[in-house]
């Protein structure tokens, strides 16, 4: 498969990233072929809803979307990586989900596979529960098929990430798509 992994953390070498290059490390091994996309540091503006695309079109806004619109039309699946901002995902994910906007057909009709790695501070029970919702919500308007979430709670710096077991989870997931 090829597998797009979009990375939406501000910290390059951050815990959602670590979480990911687990991930990835499995996906490797498995004989997937892996594209990463590091959004956070890439020019992607929010969407302004001028509807110039009409839902199935150009975009008006000129940036580097045109390189994530390609890479995902062209993938079997896409890897979501964001850290838990305020009970949901990191405003550089989400930046590029609402882009999706102009490509929603020709996007929906891939019915890609799609995987959650996220990584929070806090360990209780509800601190992925927003995310998760909201991330299904998308997967079902986009007739995306999940694959698979990484919740990972306690990852609040990468020092705690390391000693979790959602490294092993992440690798385990990867291996497993
Ligand atoms: C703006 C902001 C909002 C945050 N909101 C939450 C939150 O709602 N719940 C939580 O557990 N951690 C929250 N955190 C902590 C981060 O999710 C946590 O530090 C995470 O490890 C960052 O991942 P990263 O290193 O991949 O960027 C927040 C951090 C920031 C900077």
């Amino acid at each position: 498969m090829k597998i797009v992994v979009l990375k939406g953390s501000p910290h390059k070498n951050g815990s959602s990233n670590m979480l990911a290059g687990e991930f990835i490390k499995g996906a490797k091994d498995a004989g997937h072929h892996i594209t990463e996309l590091d959004i956070a540091h890439m020019d992607i503006k929010p969407c302004i809803g001028c509807e110039y695309c009409g839902m199935d079109g150009d975009c008006a806004l000129n940036d580097d979307m045109p390189k994530v619109r390609g890479a995902l039309l062209s993938a079997d699946m896409a890897v979501f990586v964001t850290p838990v901002y305020y009970f949901g995902m990191s405003a550089q994910l989400k930046a590029v989900i609402d882009r999706f906007y102009s490509y929603t057909i020709k996007l929906s009709a891939k019915h890609l596979k799609t995987v959650l790695i996220s990584a929070a501070w806090n360990s209780d029970d509800q601190t992925m529960d927003y995310l998760e919702y909201h991330y299904k919500g998308i997967c079902d308007y986009m007739h995306f098929e999940n694959c698979g979430i990484i919740s990972g709670t306690g990852c609040g710096t990468p020092a705690m990430t390391s000693g979790t077991m959602h490294m092993k989870e992440a690798y385990k997931l990867g291996r497993s798509v």
